[in-house]
């Protein structure tokens, strides 16, 4: 998959790409992310990108042309790819969202800063708007970030173990369960005896139990649009009666 992503700071992206996941994927050639800076298209000797709002308030407003030839300049170079705003008005980000836009072989995340965007950076230039969360940070650098590791995870060959992503937390609309590794008892805190049997049926029964338990206790929206089984909502109900 590729990522080409246009933002006033492209040193915010370094460290992230050059660590952990997003380092491996993009060496192995899974994941590219190409990093454009809008100052390089933007006029003039002093390479203006903001400029005072029309009718007056506070803050700057980053202005249209450099999104504009950005983007131009992207599409002649590589072609069409859907483009995405990140903005605290955009609609909320999800794993059932970072499934979706997966399955595009590439993304151009627009990065916006300041107190916001032009209008008509909106209106003409992009396709869709995302919110990683209804807090509002100093532009859409960290929420690109977000975006990029949430779909390279999904890129198939990027994840060692391929398994693990379906039960993972959210995947099904459940938390994930306890995990444990050795030792099996320190300071005398101790795992459940179940993950020690070697009894693969009780130990997923057990694991889905929990998964509904801590489903239940943190994040109880979640069981609302979970899809349950009968069997499910009998364990849920149960669950609740224990308090
Ligand atoms: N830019 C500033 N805050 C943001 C947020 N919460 N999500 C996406 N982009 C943003």
């Amino acid at each position: 998959m590729i990522f080409d992503i246009l933002t006033l700071f492209p040193d915010m992206f370094q460290s992230p790409l050059d660590s952990s996941l997003l380092k491996k994927a993009r060496e192995k050639g899974l994941i590219e992310v190409r990093l454009h800076n809008i100052r390089d298209y933007a006029r003039g000797r002093h390479k203006v990108t903001d400029d005072y709002p029309y009718g007056g308030g506070a803050g700057m407003v980053m202005k249209v042309e450099p999104f504009a030839e950005a983007l131009d300049a992207i599409i002649r170079e590589r072609g069409r790819a859907p483009v995405v705003l990140l903005t605290p008005q955009g609609e909320p980000f999800s794993q059932r969202l970072a499934t979706e836009l997966a399955v595009h072989p590439r993304l151009v995340l627009v990065c916006g800063h300041y107190e916001g965007v032009d209008e008509r950076v909106r209106e003409h230039l992009i396709d869709r708007e995302i919110s990683i969360g209804d807090y509002v940070l100093t532009g859409g650098e960290l929420p690109a970030l977000v975006i990029v590791v949430a779909l390279s995870r999904l890129v198939p060959g990027v994840l060692g173990n391929v398994a693990s992503i379906s039960s993972e937390s959210h995947a099904e609309d459940l938390l994930e369960g306890p995990q444990y590794t050795r030792p099996d008892e320190y300071r005398g805190w101790k795992v459940p005896d179940v993950l020690l049997t070697g009894n693969h049926r009780n130990i997923e029964d057990w694991r889905h139990r929990e998964s509904l338990r801590r489903t239940l206790r943190k994040r109880p929206d979640l069981l609302e649009k979970a899809a349950l089984s009968e069997e499910d909502r009998k364990i849920v109900e149960a669950l609740k009666k224990e308090g």
